[in-house]
């Protein structure tokens, strides 16, 4: 579904602060698959998502995304953010980014619904909030009833799960979760995560989730990729991940790194 071919990225070439924070990245996302993606603060990790959402061109590489399945991958390298923006969609650590506090739930809601096909405009009607309600409901937050606040007054948590509904009302093609979870409450945490889980099999959504936290990037999805210096040094299938256990994995860690010390655990 989406392949990376010898991706590559470095900032501030030429300078004493060069930084070559991806190296050669190639992987082949599937469709419907579920990857976590663990790796020490200062990997590459976001950069990766940045590339992959066009935030950050690549210094080398290209982008392949076959969205219909017919084997004929276009080159989405050069396509700029905002029109990626309507099949990936990308929640990040921080709840207060993924919606606009100062406009009704309603609001976000409309605005989400506007990134369907082109040209197409949805006004607001009741027939419209009805539906609206019903999607609400599947978060069990009570925000069906809250349809005229503001965001600005719900919790981190009902904002983070708010977040990922709308992410996946519009349909992506690919949704890419950076540590979505990571600013959250244990209880908010877990919610998120089950949410997730559920709208993920549901709707057959293609994932990658960022998370430092090791036992959920051991307990879900069906591939692990494990990065390092901007490189991606294990790339785990659904088989042998669902008997790996965190001592293995650490120990194949410091197998990679030749008995570095690195703490993969360390995450900032
Ligand atoms: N926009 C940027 N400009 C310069 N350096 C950056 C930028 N984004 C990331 N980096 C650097 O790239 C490296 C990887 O960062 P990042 O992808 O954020 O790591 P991770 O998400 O795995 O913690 C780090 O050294 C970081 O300082
Ligand atoms: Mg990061």
């Amino acid at each position: 579904m989406l392949t990376l071919e010898h991706i590559g990225i470095t900032f501030h070439a030429n300078t004493p602060d060069e930084n070559q924070a991806l190296k050669d990245i190639n992987v082949k996302i599937a469709k419907g698959d579920f990857i976590t993606v663990i790796g020490s603060n200062g990997a590459g990790k976001s950069t990766l998502y940045n590339i992959i959402a066009g935030t950050l061109q690549p210094t080398s590489g290209r982008i392949l995304l076959d969205r219909n399945g017919d084997g004929k991958p276009k080159d989405i390298t050069r396509d700029p953010e905002y029109k990626r923006a309507c099949y990936i969609g990308r929640i990040f650590q921080n709840p207060l980014l993924g919606t606009a506090g100062k406009m009704s739930l309603e609001d976000n809601m409309v605005i989400c619904s506007k990134k369907g096909p082109k040209g197409l405009r949805i006004t607001l009607n009741n027939k419209l909030r009805t539906k609206f309600r019903e999607q609400l409901s599947i978060l069990n937050m009570g925000l069906e009833d809250r349809l005229n606040d503001n965001v600005e007054q719900f919790s981190g948590g009902q904002r983070q799960a708010l977040t990922l509904l709308m992410a996946v009302m519009s349909k992506p093609d690919l949704l890419l979760l950076d540590e979505h979870t990571a600013a959250l409450d244990p209880t908010n945490a877990q919610i998120i995560m089950e949410l997730t889980m559920r709208f993920a099999q549901e709707y057959g959504l293609t994932v990658m989730m960022i998370t430092h936290n090791m036992q959920h990037a051991l307990s879900y999805g069906n591939r692990l990729l494990m990065m390092d210096a901007g490189n991606i040094i294990m790339d785990i299938g659904a088989q042998e991940k669902s008997s790996l256990t965190m001592d293995a994995l650490i120990q194949r860690f410091r197998a990679i790194k030749n008995g570095s010390s690195d703490n993969i655990l360390l995450q900032g």
